[in-house]
C-alpha cells in the first residue's frame, strides 16, 4: 500500500491534513525523510511520524533441525512444536516454510517473510528438497525411472513433477523433489509398495542443515534472496 494512505489510516487523520504531515518533513521512510508519500510499503519498511515508530519489523529466517516426534505446526495441545524449541520473543511472529511429518528429521525453515517462504515452497521456483530416504525392501530400477519421470498420484489426478535419485545402498537414497505435496515421499514409494522408515531433510536449494546443528537446535540465517524478490530490509 502507498505511504501517505498508510500514515493516514495509522495517524486517523484525513488526505489533506496527511499531506501537510508529508510537506513539514514529518515523516520519515526507513530513516530518511520524505515529502510524498507516493512510495509503496513493504511489510519491513521502517515509517515513523515526529519519531514515532508506525511500522517496524525485522525480517526472520531461522533454520532448525527438527529432531523425530515434534510437529510441524505452529500450536500443539499434545506434542512438542517446532516452534515451542525457538525460545526467543519473536517466535510468534514466524510460520513455516514447508513441514516435515513428525517422524521425519531435519531441516525445517521457520520466517516472518511470507515472500521468502513463498519462494521457497512453491513448485513454479523449483528449490530442490534434499531427502535421506530409507524403505523396508529393494530400490528397483523400475522406482528409479518413475520417479526420474513423474508419479501418477491417481486420487488428486496428479503427476509428480521429475525427482532425482541418487542410489546409496539397496534400500537408501537420496531424493531431490521439486515439490511439497502432502506425505509425497512416503506416497512415492507406496506406489511401488516400500514403507519409507527413515526420513532425514538434509537441504533445500542450496541451504543445507549445517553438520553442528544438533537434533532440537536453530539458528538465524540470512538467506540468499533472489534478486526478483528484492530486498526487504
Ligand atoms: N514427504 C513425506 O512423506 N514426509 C515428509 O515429512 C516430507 C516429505
Amino acid at each position: 500500500m502507498r505511504l501517505d494512505r498508510l500514515v493516514g489510516k495509522w495517524v486517523g487523520i484525513g488526505k489533506r491534513r496527511t499531506r501537510e504531515l508529508f510537506e513539514a518533513g514529518r515523516v520519515r521512510f526507513n530513516g530518511e525523510v520524505v515529502a510524498e508519500g507516493g512510495v509503496a510499503v513493504g511489510t519491513f519498511d521502517r515509517v515513523e511520524v515526529d519519531g514515532k515508530i508506525l511500522q517496524e519489523r525485522v525480517p526472520r529466517y531461522v533454520i532448525l533441525n527438527k529432531p523425530a516426534g515434534v510437529v510441524s505446526a505452529t500450536v500443539d495441545e499434545e506434542h512438542t512444536t517446532v516452534i515451542s524449541l525457538i525460545d526467543v520473543e519473536w517466535a510468534g511472529e514466524l510460520h513455516l516454510a514447508g513441514r516435515l511429518d513428525r517422524f521425519t528429521t531435519g531441516l525445517v525453515v521457520l520466517t516472518n517473510d511470507s515472500r521468502y517462504s513463498e519462494w521457497l515452497t512453491l513448485p513454479g521456483s523449483k528449490v530442490g528438497k534434499v531427502y535421506l530416504v530409507e524403505v523396508d525392501g529393494g530400490i528397483g530400477e523400475e522406482v528409479v525411472a518413475a520417479f526420474q519421470k513423474g508419479v501418477v498420484f491417481e486420487k488428486e489426478g496428479i503427476t509428480t513433477a521429475p525427482a532425482k535419485v541418487e542410489l546409496l545402498a539397496s534400500n537408501r537414497c537420496r531424493l531431490t523433489i521439486y515439490e511439497g505435496k502432502h506425505h509425497q515421499v512416503k506416497r512415492m514409494f507406496a506406489r511401488f509398495e516400500l514403507k519409507v522408515v527413515s526420513l532425514h531433510r538434509e537441504a533445500m536449494g542450496d541451504l543445507r542443515l549445517p553438520d553442528d546443528l544438533e537434533g532440537g537446535a536453530w539458528r538465524e540465517f540470512r538467506p540468499r534472496i533472489p534478486t526478483f524478490l528484492g530486498s526487504q530490509t
